[in-house]
């Protein structure tokens, strides 16, 4: 927590190097991990309790300290000597006596109530403040619960539960990535086959990164709705029905979770549905059936160009890749012609606010400032994207951010100052999937479909004169 607060750290991969340093396995690690984790999501909740019954402004070690013992004594069942005296033994250890005096006070204070008693206290009146009351009772900043509410149509009761689903620990979600592994090689690592997406797996417990298929890219950690995005990219049948699809690109691809799906779907098809695992020859044989049935299942034989703008996030995609081209380029300078590729995702530089479960001090980083700089990058590399693909092909413009102004309102400027650009219904081309909203776009939701909050807009190129 304090190299966090200090140097900016990113706790979920900070956390995993301390308890190897230290030998912290098994429960003591899960334990750890928990106090950290969920300290550090749950402290605007925490702090609007620690101040109230502190009579100054804590430190910021001690502060720290003063967020542990709360979450402990409102949010887990440590019992209250324990959870007040291993921090006041902490305090002393490596602050001083003064300092652990005062976290003695404090937390026998905060021990005084449970969290539910504390609530009505601390939080703004829901009526008067609706989005005050939610940040306090749901420990996010207050301008990221307006964006909730506003991507959500204005639903209190809906962005409460979106709130409630961000401070739970998400699933860890699997990929088989098509022609390489298969969600029945993944099940016999304790996997659960996933809700939609055909390629996913659940692992309850474990460590991913000891299954033989993830460590040789076979298959990989990856959110089932960042799966489902790039399957839909593929599903759209292109203009003309019967004219090339070739060529794909991904124009920020690092570190390469969906170039690693693209890549594989490019040459191998879509097995989408066709159980059995795969051998190249079993997947040969039913991409050969899948072509029968449609074109919205992609029969394979593509080649997919990956970039990203910074190297060492392109080194990443090339080792997670096999068939890809993977370059390092800025996708608003483009190093390929115009109108070439077939498909084009772009898996747009956004705030991650979709994401924040995932990592927990990550609410507390972000600053609405951002989404301003981001929405000029945003808006360029959708033009680029548009550019890069041919008349009747396709792009998906993807962020893990719900935000408006990230997604449709970048979406609907572009496509409006453009006289080539349809947009396409992309509710269409994810049937299995309810709950996606009001179309055209596409948002998935951690609280309905217990993914990251992905957004997807599916634009097919036409010809400008058109
Ligand atoms: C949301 S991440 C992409 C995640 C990736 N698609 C995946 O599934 O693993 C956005 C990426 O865009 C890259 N990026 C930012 N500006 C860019 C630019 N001008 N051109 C190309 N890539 C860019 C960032 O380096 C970052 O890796």
């Amino acid at each position: 927590m304090r190299a966090v607060d200090e140097r900016d750290a990113y706790a979920n991969l900070l956390m995993p190097r301390l308890l190897r340093e230290r030998g912290i396995k098994g429960r003591d690690a899960a334990l750890a991990t928990e106090l950290a984790y969920g300290t550090l999501r749950g402290l605007g909740t925490y702090d609007a309790i620690i101040e109230m019954c502190s009579d100054r402004a804590p430190d910021p070690a001690v502060r720290d300290a003063l967020r542990l013992g709360a979450h402990q004594l409102l949010q887990m069942r440590v019992p209250p000597h324990a959870a007040v005296g291993t921090t006041v033994d902490l305090v002393r250890l490596r602050i001083g006596a003064g300092a652990a005096k005062f976290v003695n006070a404090v937390l026998r204070k905060i021990a005084s109530r449970t969290i539910d008693e504390w609530l009505p206290i601390v939080a703004p009146d829901a009526a008067h403040d609706p989005a005050g009351h939610l940040a306090v009772t749901h420990s996010h900043p207050r301008w990221i619960v307006s964006a909730f509410r506003d991507a959500l149509g204005g639903a209190a009761g809906e962005t409460a539960d979106l709130l409630a689903a961000d401070n739970e620990r998400p699933l860890v979600t699997l990929v088989a990535r098509p022609g390489r592994s298969s969600v029945e090689e993944l099940a016999e690592s304790g996997a659960e086959p996933g809700r939609y997406s055909p390629y996913a797996a659940y692992l309850q417990e474990g460590d991913p990164g000891q299954i033989r298929a993830i460590a040789e890219t076979r298959a990989a950690v990856q959110d089932e709705a960042s799966q489902l995005v790039a399957l839909a990219l593929t599903r759209v049948p292109l203009v003309p029905l019967d004219g090339q699809d070739e060529l794909w690109l991904d124009l920020c691809a690092g570190p390469g979770g969906k170039a690693g799906l693209l890549d594989a779907i490019a040459a191998y098809g879509d097995l989408e549905g066709l159980a059995g695992s795969g051998t190249p020859d079993d997947v040969e044989a039913r991409a050969g059936q899948r072509r029968e049935a449609g074109p919205e299942a992609f029969p394979g034989g593509a080649r997919l160009l990956a970039g990203d703008v910074q190297y060492h996030r392109a080194r990443l995609v090339w080792q997670t890749t096999r068939e890809a081209a993977v370059i390092a380029a800025d996708g608003t300078e483009p190093a390929w012609r115009p109108g070439v590729f077939d498909r084009v995702m772009l898996d747009a530089p956004c705030t991650g606010l979709g994401a924040l479960r995932r990592r927990p001090e990550a609410r507390w980083r972000r600053d609405p400032s951002s989404i301003a700089e981001l929405g000029r990058l945003q808006r360029r590399l959708l033009d680029g994207a548009l550019d890069a693909v041919r008349p009747g092909g396709v792009v998906a413009y993807v962020t893990c951010s719900p935000h408006l102004a990230e997604t449709r309102v970048v979406v609907g400027d572009v496509a409006g100052r453009r006289d080539d650009v349809e947009q396409l219904d992309a509710r269409r081309y994810l049937p299995e999937v309810d709950g996606l909203g009001e179309g055209p776009y596409v948002q998935f939701w951690p609280h309905r479909h217990g993914t990251d909050a992905m957004f997807l807009a599916l634009l097919r190129k036409r010809d400008g004169a058109a």
